[in-house]
């Protein structure tokens, strides 16, 4: 593949950032910024435990930039960290808004945000003022029609125990009736390591009857087929990662025939995947593989915050990697409409949107 000059490489960029673009796989609190961070950790009482925190993430933010990688479980060690600065009802309030301000800088017209609810009693923040408090933050965010029109959903973390859990999806069911079409869907998430599946499974299919949208994480690691093939059944209206689907990547014909059958969206995200290291490389990750299927692939970044990068830098790397012209980049953000979980008439005016930006 012959590589590009400078000017071809300035040219491709400012495209990436031009493009409207969809974004449907973010945690809201792996995508709070490094001056988002600095800023809620300006509002906490300096002491020494919060010093070495800090320490630690910008000890992570080095290794980040520096494409560095690491083991998930090293990945998972940085979330406890931010949610100790994002532990009130006014921080969650700030992390939202300044999210969601930086999607839309990225040119991104549509976000699905996801966020499990937290509790502390010490601040007086509930699950229910947590989820009310990011609502009314993208309430007021859409109403102000800043070029973005954003979504919620609930994530359920796979470390918390099995009632919290409910109390998560019977939360979801009522701010899915009450929140005029914000709470769209559920997500499952965290700690691939924990938590037999089979205990959230009925969980999952009660929120699907209930009709919420389902977004899960499954086949993120290895050897994880028999609970991925067990989530596929549900089935889920997008898949979280997916990486160990098909048979040549570690997953089974089972799955990957699912997976074909019902085109199950596959939400894709290739920093996120290649600094935890469950890819090798980029040109290995399996985005390729099933966009050369036609399959429903949407670019996303995961945790923007974390793993420093952006929605316009993944469609950079993904042309760069899979050599995609810009017509392809353009194709692949306008389908990405098809697989958000809002309405039709908001899936309409979006495509209006990309004509006139065409
Ligand atoms: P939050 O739900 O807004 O607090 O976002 C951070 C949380 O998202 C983390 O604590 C994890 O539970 C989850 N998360 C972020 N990235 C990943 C991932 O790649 N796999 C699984 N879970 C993730
Ligand atoms: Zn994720």
């Amino acid at each position: 593949m012959p590589s590009r000059s400078q000017t071809e490489k300035k040219k491709l960029h400012d495209f990436c950032m031009k493009i409207p673009k969809v974004e449907l796989h973010a945690h809201l609190n792996g995508s709070i910024s490094t001056d988002t961070l600095q800023k809620l950790s300006a509002r906490k009482s300096s002491s020494d435990e919060k010093a070495s925190d800090l320490a630690k993430l910008a000890k992570w933010k080095k290794l980040t930039e520096n494409r560095e990688q690491r083991s998930l479980e090293d990945c998972f060690e940085i979330f406890p960290l931010v949610h100790k600065l994002v532990d009130d009802a006014e921080a969650v309030a700030i992390a939202t808004r300044d999210v969601i301000q930086e999607f839309a800088a990225d040119n991104v017209k549509y976000l699905e945000l996801r966020s499990s609810p937290k509790e502390n009693p010490s601040t007086g923040l509930t699950r229910r003022t947590y989820i009310e408090t990011v609502l009314k933050e993208i309430k007021q965010s859409n109403y102000e029609s800043n070029g973005i029109l954003t979504r919620f959903l609930l994530s359920i973390d796979r470390k918390v125990p099995l009632p919290v859990m409910g109390e998560v999806v019977k939360l979801a069911e009522e701010f899915h009736t009450s929140s005029e079409g914000l709470l769209v869907g559920l997500d499952l998430s965290g700690d691939p390591f924990t938590t037999n599946v089979s205990d959230i499974i009925p969980l999952l299919s009660r929120a699907k009857n209930a009709g919420l949208k389902l977004a899960l994480h499954l086949a993120e690691t290895d050897d994880r087929s028999a609970e991925s093939l067990m989530l596929l059944q549900v089935p889920p209206d997008r898949i979280g990662h997916g990486t160990f689907i098909h048979p040549a990547a570690g997953g089974t014909d089972e799955m990957e025939e699912l997976v074909n059958r019902l085109k199950i969206p596959i939400e894709c995200c290739l920093t996120s995947n290649l600094i935890s290291r469950t890819v090798k490389s980029y040109s290995e990750h399996h985005f390729k593989y099933w966009l050369n299927k036609n399959h429903p692939v949407v670019l996303c970044t995961d945790d923007k915050g974390v793993f420093s990068t952006n929605l316009s830098e993944e469609y950079r790397i993904a042309a760069e990697t899979y050599n995609l012209q810009n017509d392809d980049l353009w194709r692949i953000s306008n389908e990405s409409i098809n697989y958000i979980f809002a309405d039709d008439a908001t899936k309409t005016s979006l495509r209006d949107e990309w004509q006139i930006c065409r």
